[in-house]
């Protein structure tokens, strides 16, 4: 796919089939993903996938984050916090290193990892995959974090929901640039 057809085909979706996405494509996803341009070449992001049983654990692991800040929960909100990770047979959070030196800026880290996700989803949809980028409470939640293997001080900036379309992605229709630019000449 041209890159152009990438840019403007790409779309967040959702709903994706249970079907399991191939290791050589999540392979390929993550080698367009680490492409990004980072600052001081420190590649400040961090991948981990989660297929199969890993979205199960990580389930367990929001299941039990919500039992613990909402004691008086019923079990159908456990559960639906169990089956979160359950909607794409692929998922794969990005994480954020803390700067490493004194030059190395955080935001300028957050912005490289961002950039490497924007690769991660339009590799996807050059792969014929659909994805969704997601934080929600669940990119800040500490047990979380812990559970993925995250630092306190790291960031999670993204929970990446992948798999295979239901519907298959058109062009999208979104507003233009034109009042977002200023031209200076
Ligand atoms: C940093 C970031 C966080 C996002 N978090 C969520 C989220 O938690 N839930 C969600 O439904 N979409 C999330 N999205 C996806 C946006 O809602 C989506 O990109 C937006 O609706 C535009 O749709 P499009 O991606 O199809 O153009 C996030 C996007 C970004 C860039």
């Amino acid at each position: 796919m041209d890159t152009f057809e990438a840019f403007f085909t790409r779309q967040s979706l959702g709903e994706v089939k249970p079907d399991p996405v191939p290791v050589p494509l999540i392979e390929k996803l993550l080698s367009a993903a680490v492409q990004a341009p980072n600052h001081y070449k420190v590649r400040p992001w961090r991948f981990i996938v989660l297929t199969g049983a890993g979205r199960e654990k990580m389930g367990e692991a929001l299941a039990h984050s919500f039992a613990e800040r909402f004691p008086q929960a019923p079990a159908s909100a456990l559960e639906k916090e169990r089956a979160k990770p359950l909607r794409a047979p692929l998922i794969i959070a990005v994480g954020v290193d803390k700067p490493s030196g004194p030059k190395v800026d955080e935001v300028e880290n957050i912005c490289a990892a961002a950039a490497a996700v924007e690769n991660l989803l339009l590799a996807a949809q050059a792969l014929g995959l659909a994805a969704k980028w997601r934080t929600g409470e669940d990119a800040r939640n500490p047990r979380l974090k812990a559970f993925l293997g995250f630092a306190p001080e790291q960031r999670l900036i993204a929970l990446v929901y992948i798999g295979y379309p239901v519907v298959e992605a058109g062009k999208v229709e979104r507003p233009g640039f034109e009042d977002r630019v200023v031209w200076m000449e």
